[in-house]
């Protein structure tokens, strides 16, 4: 069986890196907040290009403290993509603000600016995007749209760790860029792990604060925050990592490559690379109307295919008491009929990448309804 994702040859490459690096941590005793912290802190920072990194505890909660840190909270609504993780409009309800859901692109699985400019409201505040599978929103349309508006934008980078949009990181192109170093992720850590980059000193102090209980001087209070911190074995081990990270994205864009180039002339569409962006491939995701026949075809022949992900957030029961949207998302439901993600991780052999095209080759879908 080739799985989607498998850690073990990766971990088995870098084994004696990470474990001098976790037993330094270990053996320091100084467990929260310490040197490897605020080491990994500047350097995840500076390889992206921003002035502030906030180690947190996981992306969830960096999503959460991004939003909180431009002030949402109640009455406030935050737009975002239904066809995404949870946690993206999660943290937004966490504040106390309504998730307000706009459509996506299907070119790049991300936030449409007209559909968002169309769920726009006097109460909204902020808007999150998601550079979803590894690839870029179109940052500089949204950024135009807050700039008009006075939003906040905050970046959903749990998946597009090194992605660049015209030569500059995702997590750099908003007010705050939220990243997860959930293990699975390009840049996964031994835990749950996450950060919040940004140039602005204000909100970076700001997150800081609430990451920390809301206090800048221990027991001294300035707002209700909450605990969450990247912890000292974990960020030991990224610093290892992200030594990696450049090299690791290069081979999944290699791999991605190949696919694609196996894919020409099939039924399957391949995912597309915009003009003045770099792809990442967290996922590598392909889209036909025949999904599930699909799925089914490719793991009968031994290769593991997922849907990511098979339910939009505006269809979830968690939301639904927001009511429903004021603007169509037709294309998020299209997608959440039509995608599959095929097995992508760095260490995928050439023989494996053909066993997975073989697989999407042997398959017949049915034929395409007329009209
Ligand atoms: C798009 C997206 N946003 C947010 C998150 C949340 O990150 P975490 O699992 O570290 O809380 C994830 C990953 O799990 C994700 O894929």
């Amino acid at each position: 069986m080739i799985p989607i994702l498998e850690l073990s040859t990766q971990y088995a490459q870098i084994k004696t890196e990470v474990e001098e690096a976790v037993l330094r941590a270990l053996r320091s005793t100084h467990y929260i907040l310490g040197p490897e912290v605020e080491a990994f802190e500047a350097e995840f920072a500076a390889w992206n290009g921003a002035q502030f990194g906030i180690g947190v505890g996981n992306g969830t909660d960096a999503l959460h403290l991004a939003l909180r840190a431009l002030g949402v909270g109640a009455g406030d609504e935050v737009i975002c993509p239904s066809f995404t993780f949870v946690a993206t409009a999660g943290a937004a309800a966490l504040t106390g603000a309504t998730p307000v859901f706009a459509d996506i692109d299907l070119r790049a699985y991300a936030l449409d600016p007209a559909s968002v400019e169309a769920a726009i409201t006097p109460r909204t505040r902020a808007i999150v995007a998601v550079h979803l599978y590894g690839h870029p929103a179109p940052m500089e349309e949204l950024q135009a749209i807050a700039r008009r508006h006075g939003l906040g934008l905050v970046e959903d980078c749990a998946q597009s760790t090194g992605a660049t949009l015209q030569g500059r990181r995702t997590g750099t192109l908003g007010d705050l860029g939220c990243f997860s170093f959930f293990p699975s992720k390009n840049l996964g850590g031994i835990g749950d792990g996450g950060m919040v980059l940004t140039s602005n000193p204000e909100l970076a102090e700001r997150v800081r604060m609430l990451r920390g209980h809301g206090s800048k001087v221990r027991y001294y209070h300035e707002m209700v925050g909450t605990n969450s911190r990247l912890d000292e074995i974990q960020a030991a081990a990224l610093r290892v990592k992200l030594r990696h990270l450049e090299a690791w994205n290069l081979r999944r864009r290699e791999i991605a490559a190949t696919y694609t180039a196996g894919l020409q002339g099939t039924y399957a569409k391949p995912p597309i690379e915009g003009p003045g962006c770099e792809h990442v491939y967290h996922q590598y995701t392909l889209r036909t109307p025949d999904r599930d026949a699909l799925q089914k075809h490719m793991q009968a022949s031994g290769v593991g295919a997922v849907v990511y992900y098979p339910v939009c957030l505006h269809m979830q029961k968690a939301f639904s008491h927001y009511g429903p949207s004021t603007v169509s998302l037709s294309v998020s439901e299209k997608a959440q009929a039509e995608v599959l993600s095929l097995p992508m991780f760095p260490e995928l052999t050439g023989q494996q990448i053909e066993t997975v095209l073989r697989a999407i080759k042997s398959f017949s879908p049915a034929p395409a309804p007329v009209g």
